[in-house]
């Protein structure tokens, strides 16, 4: 038995679809209830779907019974709030899990660096279901950020820096890429997280909307990569060494989500 997985993942692990007329809907998300949620970066989350319709943001598998990523029930406080977004997520007719939309304040590139991190989405999923993925629909026009993607948590060469403006909609294996968004600012950035079941209803969905795995990554002066490069290892060997000393073992970054 293996996951059901789309073939459109197969190459690179991520597809653009074609951008969405963002302007010509409303701001929802700024009507939204939002709770503290540590996630990479100075983060806040609005609930549209969780475990039992709660307002919260924790992983399905933290709840009692614990289950995976799917079947998300809809929060009413923000889902009556925000049809748009609701109808958005709902439309490849996958089964969703958590859906939410967050709030991230401006960092740069190297904090962004030191915030990669990999989903931990298919916790407790049985084998030979759908794998979980997740769809990024960019809400505010952040057009000079990018969310980073990495095959290799500590090398440049494996990454890719897809831009966010308005309308921007990635679907990635957020499992499989170490991720995190850089967020110039200087407003915060708000983007609708949606975690979906791969099958053939998500499959038609990409080919609808003509999900690209090649879509440009953002050039970066190598010279400013490398000395963000070396802040990042400055500080995990500084964060190690307080663990250390604490007797404390560093299992480096899991899924802040969870
Ligand atoms: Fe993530």
């Amino acid at each position: 038995m293996s996951y059901i997985r789309s073939q459109a993942f197969e190459e690179t692990g991520y597809v653009v679809l074609d951008r969405y007329d963002q302007e010509s809907d409303p701001k929802e998300w700024l009507d939204l209830e939002y709770v503290d949620w540590k996630s990479s970066g100075d983060t806040r989350f609005a609930p549209l779907a969780s475990a039992f319709g709660e307002m919260e943001c924790n992983g399905f598998w933290n709840h009692t019974p614990p289950r995976t990523d799917k079947d998300g029930v809809w929060v009413e406080a923000n889902v009556s709030k925000a049809p748009h977004l609701k109808a958005r997520a709902e439309e490849p007719g996958a089964n969703i899990g958590r859906c939410r939309v967050i709030e991230l304040q401006p960092n740069d590139y190297a904090e962004a660096l030191y915030n990669l991190h990999q989903d931990d989405n298919n916790r407790l999923n049985p084998d030979g279901t759908g794998w979980i993925v997740r769809g990024f629909f960019n809400l505010s026009d952040d057009k000079d950020s990018c969310i980073i993607l990495r095959e290799d948590r500590f090398d440049p060469e494996t990454e890719v820096r897809i831009a966010l403006p308005a309308g921007a909609q990635l679907i990635v294996d957020t499992q499989r890429f170490w991720h995190a968004v850089w967020q110039k600012g200087p407003e915060p950035r708000y983007c609708l997280i949606t975690s979906w079941e791969s099958g053939p209803a998500l499959d038609a969905y990409i080919e609808k909307y003509h999900g690209d795995p090649h879509a440009a990554s953002l050039p970066l002066d190598p010279a400013f990569v490398e000395e963000a490069q070396a802040q990042v290892r400055r500080r995990l060997a500084e964060r190690a060494a307080i663990l250390a000393a604490k007797g404390k073992a560093d299992h480096g970054p899991v899924d802040p989500e969870a």
